[in-house]
């Protein structure tokens, strides 16, 4: 993908990567980008840079519009390696002493990650650089979602770098939301989902504080898939609302199964669900990766997990997702367990253990089934969809 000019003299350099489809556990079966940009001014600057294996083409894409020696800055606005990868080559390339501009944190886990004694230039919250025609202000965002992360911001062009924040794990030829459409909004949410959710209470802080300073802004780089530049407060707007999540009337029933019983408990809780209107996802989990779960959950208010006893235990899959899901944290939610057993029978209590320690308010002691569910067992359970449906009405 060649160098692309946003506005005049501000260049896409970035890389494509057509073939990823697993990003540290999250599926990209759309691939993604590693968006780098560079700024023509007195001073050149080059924004970011990219995963080690794709820092010759980003060499080239600069090559393209200018001699890299001839880069004066180059800023970093987040440490993780998607990012900063490329920087060993970058800095080999146009010099190991030009500055090297980034937060505090963001110096102290660069050091962590490479030998080379840079010439850093920490900045702090609220710092200005000088390029000549057009300054960069930098804004800590810690924690959204590393401790080093910042943005940096074009006053003169209202343009924001805003490092992972309001990116899509999507590759293609578009770069700007106005070639992508509609298309973009499922891959911002699960991007949203799966990197961000467990930092909500600090994005809501920080889209309610841009709103305050009214910052303007009419552009947004982040540093993954498109840019936006047609209605870049949609995106904006849209991490203010995923960071609420509020709860729709709509309950997700996360599930594996080893021989049909747990499934079939699982489809009719969601006949039940349905049975009260309320929108019912069944997702097993060996044909919807975690990471599709975790964003179908986003917007729900009611969460049922099944499982399987397997071994005294849960089902590996169950657990995993489990995992997941506590990690990042989402807000309270009705849930309960269900399961089918041959003789133990632990899965729905351990199930009901890690729903507790996520902070889900069980609704019901859960639903645990002996080997094949007849008549009755699928009576209760449709009638536990409908409980979970009832409840959800009055939230
Ligand atoms: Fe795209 Fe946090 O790295």
């Amino acid at each position: 993908m060649k160098p692309i000019e946003i506005v005049k003299g501000i260049y896409w350099v970035g890389a494509v990567d057509w073939n990823i489809r697993d990003f540290h556990g999250y599926s990209t079966p759309q691939g993604t980008t590693y968006n780098a940009y560079l700024i023509l001014d007195d001073k050149v600057t080059l924004i970011d840079t990219v995963k080690k294996e794709f820092a010759d083409r980003l060499l080239d894409n600069i090559a393209q519009i200018i001699d890299p020696k001839k880069i004066d800055y180059v800023i970093s606005n987040h440490t993780e390696m998607d990012h900063s990868g490329g920087l060993p080559r970058v800095m080999h390339k146009i010099g190991e002493d030009k500055p090297l501009y980034c937060s505090k944190m963001g110096q102290k886990n660069l050091a962590l990650h490479f030998p080379e004694k840079w010439n850093y230039q920490p900045v702090e919250n609220g710092g200005v650089l000088n390029l000549g025609k057009r300054t960069l202000t930098f804004l800590e965002t810690r924690m959204l979602h590393w401790p080093d992360s910042m943005f940096s911001y074009v006053k003169e062009e209202e343009l924001l770098f805003s490092s992972d924040a309001f990116g899509q794990h999507y590759a293609g030829p578009e770069r700007f939301d106005d070639q992508m459409g509609e298309a973009i909004w499922p891959q911002a949410m699960k991007y949203f989902a799966n990197i961000l959710l467990l930092y909500a209470p600090l994005v809501l802080q920080l889209v309610e504080k841009v709103t305050q300073m009214g910052l303007a802004i009419r552009t947004i780089c982040p540093d993954h898939g498109i840019i936006w530049r047609k209605d870049p407060a949609k995106i904006i707007n849209a991490y203010g609302e995923w960071s609420r999540q509020k709860p729709k009337k709509k309950a997700v029933i996360v599930y594996d199964t080893m021989w049909q019983s747990t499934q079939k408990l699982a489809e009719a809780i969601a006949a039940g669900l349905d049975q009260t209107g309320t929108e019912a996802k069944p997702l097993h989990l060996r044909a919807h990766h975690r990471s599709d779960v975790i964003t179908e959950i986003l917007d729900a208010g009611a969460v049922l997990v099944g499982s399987p006893t397997m071994n005294n235990g849960l089902f590996p899959t169950v657990m995993d997702f489990l995992t997941y899901l506590k990690g990042l944290k989402p807000n309270k939610k009705i849930a309960a367990a269900f399961g089918s057993y041959g003789w133990s029978g632990e899965a729905v209590k351990l199930i009901n253990k890690e729903l507790e320690e996520i902070k889900f308010e069980l609704i019901d002691p859960g639903l645990k089934i002996k080997f094949v569910p007849g008549p009755q067992e699928i009576e209760d359970a449709f009638q536990l969809g409908q409980k979970v449906g009832q409840a959800l009405e009055k939230l």
